[in-house]
């Protein structure tokens, strides 16, 4: 993997010359909006990038976008890599590698989630404070690279406790309604069943969602600081569960989007 990490650097580095990112932004599924806060410096083609991953899903435009957002040099990706496209778990997290290697210090990652919470509704923004992982393995399975970090992570707290703090306080000041709580990952890409809604709710699942996780370990396992955010895009709620199609799930995070955007923003500018 090192080998592939470094000529995919080698190809950016070449592209961006001495532009350094401090800070990874990781966009989820309807949630580019972001992008327009950003004074583009350079835009990178997934497709054109050695080793990266193609994203299959056409909804997803596919690319690294490095600029300035709030005076805070920013690499952003639009559009993610998910297990259920077929990708293993270490393609799904080169990027974040990749990000790192770049130099980023800070990982924001904003996805999609049905709600399993009854109080968190459609088109409510939740902070993710912690995760359960229910995809089948960990991107850290394998060989371990002491050089990116330990054997066997801590993760007693993934997500960045201040950051978390200030997300919330700043959602507070601008009158949106952000809960916090513990996102489970799926690998989908079908929803779930009443029953399987249920029992994630059961087991401590505020959100369900089909990304993130691997995200967040990888970039755990670097010594990153982590926020990310979820847009309630459904309502996991077993005794009145209602068709979702994919449709509604864009169309509400498309709308739910800027006040993420908003957030993010202030978050990312506060740093
Ligand atoms: N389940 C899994 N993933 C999702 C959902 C859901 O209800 N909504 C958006 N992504």
């Amino acid at each position: 993997m090192l080998q592939a990490l470094n000529e995919s650097i080698k190809y950016i580095k070449n592209k961006i010359g001495d532009f350094n990112p401090e800070v990874g932004i990781v966009l989820g599924t309807g949630l580019g909006g972001l992008v327009n806060e950003i004074e583009i410096a350079h835009n990178i083609m997934y497709s054109s990038i050695p080793n990266f991953p193609i994203s299959t899903l056409e909804f997803h435009s596919g690319k690294l976008i490095f600029g300035t957002l709030k005076g805070k040099k920013v690499v952003a990706m639009q559009g993610r890599f998910h297990y259920y496209e077929g990708y293993s778990m270490q393609q799904i997290t080169f990027p974040i590698r990749v990000m790192k290697l770049l130099g980023i210090q800070y990982l924001f990652v904003s996805n999609a989630a049905g709600s399993l919470n009854p109080e968190f509704k459609k088109g409510d923004l939740m902070i993710i404070t912690d995760h359960i992982n229910l995809q089948p393995e960990s991107p850290l399975r394998g060989l371990n690279n002491e050089d990116f970090g330990p054997r066997f992570p801590d993760m007693s707290q993934p997500y960045h406790k201040e950051l978390t703090a200030k997300g919330l306080q700043i959602a507070k000041e601008q009158q949106i309604t952000c809960h916090q709580g513990v996102y489970v990952s799926v690998t989908g890409p079908n929803l779930e069943t009443k029953a399987e809604y249920k029992y994630l709710r059961i087991i401590g699942g505020d959100a369900v969602g089909m990304s993130t996780v691997p995200e967040v370990i990888v970039a755990n396992h670097m010594g990153m600081p982590v926020f990310a955010i979820s847009v309630l895009t459904d309502e996991g709620f077993p005794d009145d569960l209602k068709p979702v199609s994919l449709e509604e799930i864009i169309e509400t995070a498309s709308k739910a989007e800027p006040k993420m955007t908003q957030i993010l923003s202030q978050l990312i500018s506060s740093l």
